[in-house]
C-alpha cells in the first residue's frame, strides 16, 4: 500500500519539488498551503499515479491545523510522513523590525511546525516507518542580517527536531531537519541583483540550488533506506556553510 505523506507550503517552489519526487516514489500527497488551487498540482500528481488532495489552512492557526489534520487523516486513512516545509521571510534590520515582522515568521516558521507535528505525531507512531522532515535553512546555523526573525525560526526549528527526534524514537518515528542554502525558488527571486551577485559570490559551487535538488534529498529521508537517521540537520547550500 502507498505511504501518504503531508506537505505543507506545497504550492511553493520547495514544496511543490517535494510533493512530486514523492509521488515518483509511489507516495500519497496531502498537500497544504495558505493559498488557494492547487488542482493543477494536484492533477500532475494523479498523473503520477498517486492519491492527492489539496487543504489551505494556515499553518500557524492551532485550531485550522486540527480540523485539517483531521480531514486528511479521514481523506487517506492516516499519515506516514510529515514535511513541515511551509515559511516566509519578513527581511529587515533589527532597528527597523517590527513586533509583528518577528511575531508573525516566528508563528508561521515555527510554531507552524509544532502545530503539525502535534496533531500528526499519534498518527505518525502507528506508522511502521514514520518520518517527519523539517525544513530549516542555513541561516538558522549561521545567522543572516536583516532576518534576526527568521534565523530565530529557523535555529528553533532545530532544536525542535532534536527533541521530537529524541521522544519518538522509541515508537520508531525518525525526525531530521534540512538546512537549504541560496534556492532558485519565489522566496529568493525578489532579492535586489546586486545582493544575489554579493550571495554567490559566497557560495563554493558558485550557483543557487534548485528546489529538485532539496527534493532529492527529502525522498531520501522520508524514505525507508533512511531507517537509522535521526535528530540529523543536513545542509544544502553548495558549501556555504561548511
Ligand atoms: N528558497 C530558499 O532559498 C530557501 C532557503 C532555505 C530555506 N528555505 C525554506 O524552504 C521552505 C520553502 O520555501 P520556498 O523557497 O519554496 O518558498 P515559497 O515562497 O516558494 O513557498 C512557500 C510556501 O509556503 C506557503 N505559506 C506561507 N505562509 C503559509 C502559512 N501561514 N500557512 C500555510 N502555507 C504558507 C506559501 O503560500 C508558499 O506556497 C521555507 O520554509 C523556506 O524558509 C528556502
Amino acid at each position: 500500500m502507498n505511504r501518504v505523506a503531508v506537505v505543507t507550503g506545497g504550492f511553493g517552489g520547495i514544496g511543490r519539488a517535494i510533493a512530486l519526487r514523492l509521488a515518483q516514489d509511489n507516495v500519497n500527497v496531502a498537500i497544504v498551503d495558505l493559498a488557494a488551487g492547487g488542482d493543477e498540482l494536484c492533477f500532475e500528481l494523479h498523473r503520477l499515479g498517486v492519491k492527492a488532495g489539496a487543504y489551505r489552512c494556515d499553518v500557524s492557526d492551532y485550531e485550522e491545523v486540527k480540523v485539517v489534520c483531521e480531514k486528511i487523516v479521514a481523506d487517506f486513512g492516516g499519515v506516514d510522513i510529515l514535511i513541515n516545509n511551509a515559511g516566509i521571510t519578513k527581511d529587515k534590520l533589527l532597528l527597523r523590525m517590527t513586533e509583528a515582522d518577528f511575531d508573525r515568521v516566528i508563528d508561521v516558521n515555527l510554531k507552524g511546525v509544532f502545530n503539525f507535528t502535534k496533531q500528526l505525531a499519534k498518527v505518525l507512531m502507528r506508522s511502521k516507518s514514520g518520518r517527519i522532515i523539517n525544513i530549516s535553512s542555513v541561516s538558522g546555523l549561521m545567522g543572516n542580517t536583516g532576518q534576526a526573525n527568521y534565523s530565530a525560526s529557523k535555529a528553533g526549528i532545530i532544536g525542535f527536531t532534536k527533541t521530537i527526534a529524541r521522544e519518538l524514537a522509541p515508537r520508531g518515528v525518525t525526525c531530521n531537519a534540512v538546512a537549504p542554502g541560496f534556492i532558485d525558488t519565489d522566496m529568493t527571486a525578489g532579492l535586489p541583483e546586486q545582493v544575489k551577485t554579493t550571495l554567490l559570490g559566497t557560495i563554493p559551487l558558485g550557483r543557487m540550488g534548485k528546489p529538485g535538488e532539496v527534493a532529492e534529498l527529502v525522498a531520501f529521508l522520508a524514505s525507508e533506506r533512511a531507517g537509522y537517521i535521526t535528530g540529523e540537520v543536513i545542509r544544502i547550500d553548495g558549501g556555504l556553510a561548511m
